[in-house]
């Protein structure tokens, strides 16, 4: 049943019709270049007990500037610690995150209750499943969606801190399971397998959400499970393209600047490079005959 979200998505700017973004020239170039870097700022969430996997405002930013204009519809359907909607917020567009969990919901939302004063947009988040997403946005609505799904199942399991040395291995993390949640329909609990197909079905549910020129972001990396290496980016591709989304461009998100040490892991024997340093941004379009 149906149950609509108010929200605006009507643009507050006075660009031409035909472009995609209020973005600089300047900008348009920079993002051109395939691979980004970014820092944290303060505002960010950085304590892994109020949420493990956050990515940087600042790149929530670089994205929505690249897609949207002032006042159009952000859509983040795992929202987490909300933070698609601080950025959306900065920038003035109105956005609306989903988490499956009450206590992101609610952090989320406290992180965008004091907009600057007049502030011409709205953003929520709400908690509901990302699978009901075609019941809560009106159709036709979306801009972009800019998300982090959860990896499959790489955190449900207990921690051994293996890139950690010495005493700081048994920090107070040592041993706990930092998932999410329990929750059946959270996609953190499932088999690699599950996930493509869930993923698939979610953003199939999703397209009539969308407006023309739509993009949809999806950040993700690769994952060792049980000593293998599972190329994730690999599952979202598929499972986007399944739901008859079209793969334009892969985006690389360098994280060089914010890993700390880099260790000779593996040397002499057996080469190994450290997933960390770097991501991917996903980046998808509805083809016109949707
Ligand atoms: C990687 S985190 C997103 C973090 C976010 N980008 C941030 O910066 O805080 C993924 C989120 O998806 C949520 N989640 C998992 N399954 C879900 C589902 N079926 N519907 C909605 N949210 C879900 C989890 O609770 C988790 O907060």
């Amino acid at each position: 049943m149906t149950n609509y979200i108010e929200i605006n998505n009507a643009r507050l700017c006075n660009c031409h019709r035909g472009y995609l973004s209020c973005i600089e020239p300047r900008n348009w170039m920079k993002n051109q270049i395939g691979v980004w870097q970014f820092t944290y700022e303060p505002r960010d969430v950085r304590d892994k007990k109020v949420h493990p996997a956050v990515f940087p405002i600042s790149m929530a930013k670089r994205v929505i500037e690249q897609f949207t204009h002032k006042g159009e519809l952000v859509l983040d359907p795992f929202v987490g610690s909300g933070t698609t909607l601080v950025a959306a917020q900065d920038l003035e567009r109105n956005a609306v995150g989903f988490d499956l969990k009450q206590e992101y919901v609610d952090l989320s939302n406290a992180r965008v209750a004091n907009p600057p004063e007049n502030h011409p947009c709205k953003q929520i988040a709400v908690c509901d499943d990302a699978r009901n997403i075609v019941n809560r946005i009106t159709p036709g609505t979306v801009k972009l969606v800019f998300t982090s799904p959860p990896y499959a199942n790489i955190l449900n399991r207990e921690r051994k801190n293996k890139s950690r040395r010495g005493d700081l291995r048994k920090n107070e993390q040592f041993g706990k399971i930092e998932q999410y949640s329990q929750d059946p329909r959270d996609l953190g609990t499932l088999s690699v397998e599950n996930f493509e197909k869930v993923i698939s079905e979610i953003f199939l549910a999703m397209k009539p959400v969308f407006m023309d020129k739509a993009h949809i972001l999806i950040n993700i990396t690769d994952a060792w499970i049980d000593g293998k290496r599972v190329p994730l980016h690999i599952n979202i591709i598929n499972a986007m393209r399944d739901a008859g989304y079209e793969f334009r461009n892969t985006i690389i998100w360098d994280r060089r600047n914010l890993v700390n040490k880099i260790g000779i892991f593996g040397w002499p024997s057996s080469y190994i490079t450290m997933g960390t340093t770097f991501e991917y941004i996903l980046d998808f379009i509805i083809p016109c005959d949707k």
